[in-house]
């Protein structure tokens, strides 16, 4: 749908007060020292300067649409803003942001948004639910009347300014044209800007006007921390957009991305929830894929379908958990709970699960030996051979990217090897150190698809895993599989959407979020788009999930 843009005065306007940090100080100069002469070049100007060498500017012109075009919250703004501080962080001249005010013929901005109210208003006869048109038209009507009661408006043009110094001018014009139009480009490409460098009598002239007018704003780049902190930058939105932060996806509906930051958030544990065919097993393996090219904690996936195999990039090692035997989960179930309190020594271990599922219940022949134990429940690949019968599961903690995978066993036999894989998970988890920072993720697809006996090590896992600095990861279809007293372990929640009103409402009452209209957003969500709540905040943000895979 296209809406008539003309959104830069509404932002000069709403967030004027934004922009009045770290103004120009009065008598600053672009050169300082005696300049013994100017030279235009095709892009940048140099000067040179008596005793010091050269320098020289370049400059890149922002539309404005840098900060108004898909923008209608503070939140994107300040999205906006940020990422464009990263880019310019990484820039080895030096560069300031400068974003020149214009002011702005009042009776012609009258006009434009009486104009722009009524085609809003045909717009909303036929979507009057539609929540972008609405916030929109409140918007227009908070800017007519506050230039009805007579306040000054204006429209703000960025420029980026990029300045470099040298002795030599070759190392000046080259390090200047390249940098200027890398970022540029790089501009263009990540916020879908237009970016253009400007030809140096251009620059000439603006330069000249931005210092005659005053005062011209400035915004300071020492970096994001001091860009987040002029912009009075929302906390939440700061570390939502931390470089440390995982890419996710986009916002619905824009191009800012959505970095969630799993380091912080990760030991609080992350939820995924969703209706088959939504896309929780694609989005499980984006995050672990992700993390394992940016290196930045371990990740152990447990995949009790072999639904993630094919989605995982090269480097997970693999290990493949399989078997024929049909192994009674009711057995099971009742092995695990002898198996409760015997952590301590391995051998008694053994031997309860050996009682537990063959020995007592089975009669004829006795306990199973150790290896018929293996072949049964198809866990053989995950012990050294015997005599050590030491568990090569230990990589489930020392590998650093791995999955097991569980395919091709009957649903009785993943539910015992689900049980024992969380089992001896935690055994191993308890021989490390203690710590709140994540080391590791944790990641089960469906996890509460399993039995009893498993379950009681999920909810373990779930109260305990966070002082060993693992995170938990899991999906699941429906709330109702996840038992009351560990779903609030869980502080990021990721819901994907579904027109099933009963599942909605168990949405909306675990992220305890009551703002008008989510239930309609959350039915609204499709294939691939999901609802975010990260831990603490009431903030929900919807984004549509890009993932890494296929
Ligand atoms: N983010 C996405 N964008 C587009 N299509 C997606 C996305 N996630 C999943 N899909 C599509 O939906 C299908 C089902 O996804 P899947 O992750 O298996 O869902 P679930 O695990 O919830 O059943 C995938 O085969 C893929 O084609
Ligand atoms: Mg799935």
């Amino acid at each position: 749908m296209l809406i008539p843009l003309f959104a830069s005065p509404l932002v000069a306007l709403l967030y004027n007060k934004t922009f009045k940090v770290g103004l120009i100080r009065n008598g600053e100069r672009f050169v300082s020292g005696s300049v013994k002469r100017v030279e235009l070049l095709d892009s940048l100007i140099v000067f040179e300067r008596r005793d010091r060498g050269y320098i020289g500017i370049a400059c890149i012109g922002l539309d404005d649409t840098l900060f108004s075009e898909k923008m209608r919250s503070p939140e994107d703004f300040f999205s906006r803003a940020l990422i464009l501080g990263r880019l310019l962080s990484n820039v080895k001249a030096e560069v300031e942001l400068r974003i020149a005010k214009v002011s702005i013929d009042v009776m012609e901005l009258s006009k434009k948004i009486e104009r722009e109210l009524s085609s809003l208003r045909v717009l909303l006869e036929s979507q009057s639910t539609d929540e972008r048109l609405l916030e929109r038209e409140r918007g227009l009507k908070r800017l007519y009347e506050k230039i009805r009661s007579g306040e000054k408006v204006g429209w703000m043009k960025p420029y980026i300014i990029l300045r470099a110094s040298d002795d030599s001018k070759e190392r000046v014009v080259s390090a200047l044209e390249r940098e200027a139009e890398e970022l540029a480009r790089a501009i263009t490409i990540t916020l879908g800007v237009q970016t253009r460098v400007l030809k140096s009598k251009e620059l000439g002239r603006m330069l000249e006007a931005m210092f005659a007018t005053t005062p011209p704003v400035k915004i300071s780049l020492g970096g994001e921390e001091e860009l987040s902190k002029a912009l009075a930058m929302p906390p939440y939105e700061r570390e939502s957009l931390d470089p440390r932060g995982v890419f996710l996806g986009y916002r619905v509906g824009t191009k800012i991305p959505f970095l969630y930051d799993v380091v912080r958030h990760g030991t609080r544990h992350i939820l995924v929830i969703g209706p088959t065919g939504k896309g929780k097993t694609t989005l499980l393996a984006t995050i672990a894929n992700r993390l394992y090219v940016r290196n930045q904690v371990d990740v152990t996936v447990i995949d009790p379908k072999g639904d993630t195999e094919y989605m995982l990039l090269k480097g997970f090692s693999r290990f493949r958990i399989s078997s024929s035997t049909v192994i009674n989960s009711r057995k099971a179930s009742l092995a695990f709970r002898v198996l409760e309190g015997v952590y301590g020594s391995r051998e008694k271990w053994f031997e309860s699960v050996q009682n537990g599922v063959y020995g007592r219940e089975r009669n004829e022949g006795g306990p199973m030996t150790f290896e018929e134990l293996e072949r049964a429940l198809g866990v053989k690949l995950l012990y050294a051979d015997p005599p050590s019968r030491e568990f090569q599961l230990n990589s489930i903690v020392t590998e650093r990217y791995s999955a097991i995978i569980l395919d091709n066993l009957t649903d009785d036999g993943r539910f015992v090897a689900i049980a024992i894989l969380m089992s001896l998970y935690l055994e191993a988890l308890y021989r490390t150190t203690p710590t709140n920072r994540l080391r590791r993720l944790l990641v089960i697809d469906e996890a509460w698809r399993s039995s009893e006996a498993a379950l009681y090590y999920t909810r373990r896992l779930v109260k305990e895993s966070r002082g060993f600095g693992v995170g938990l990861l899991f999906s699941t279809q429906t709330v109702k599989d996840v038992p009351e007293d560990v779903i609030h372990n869980f502080g990021t929640i990721i819901a994907f959407g579904s027109a099933d009103s009963s599942y909605v409402e168990s949405i909306i009452r675990i992220v305890g979020y009551k703002e008008r209209g989510i239930d309609k957003k959350l039915q609204a969500l499709g294939v691939g788009q999901a609802m975010i709540k990260l831990p603490d905040l009431a903030t929900l943000s919807f984004i549509d999930i890009d993932p890494e895979v296929l």
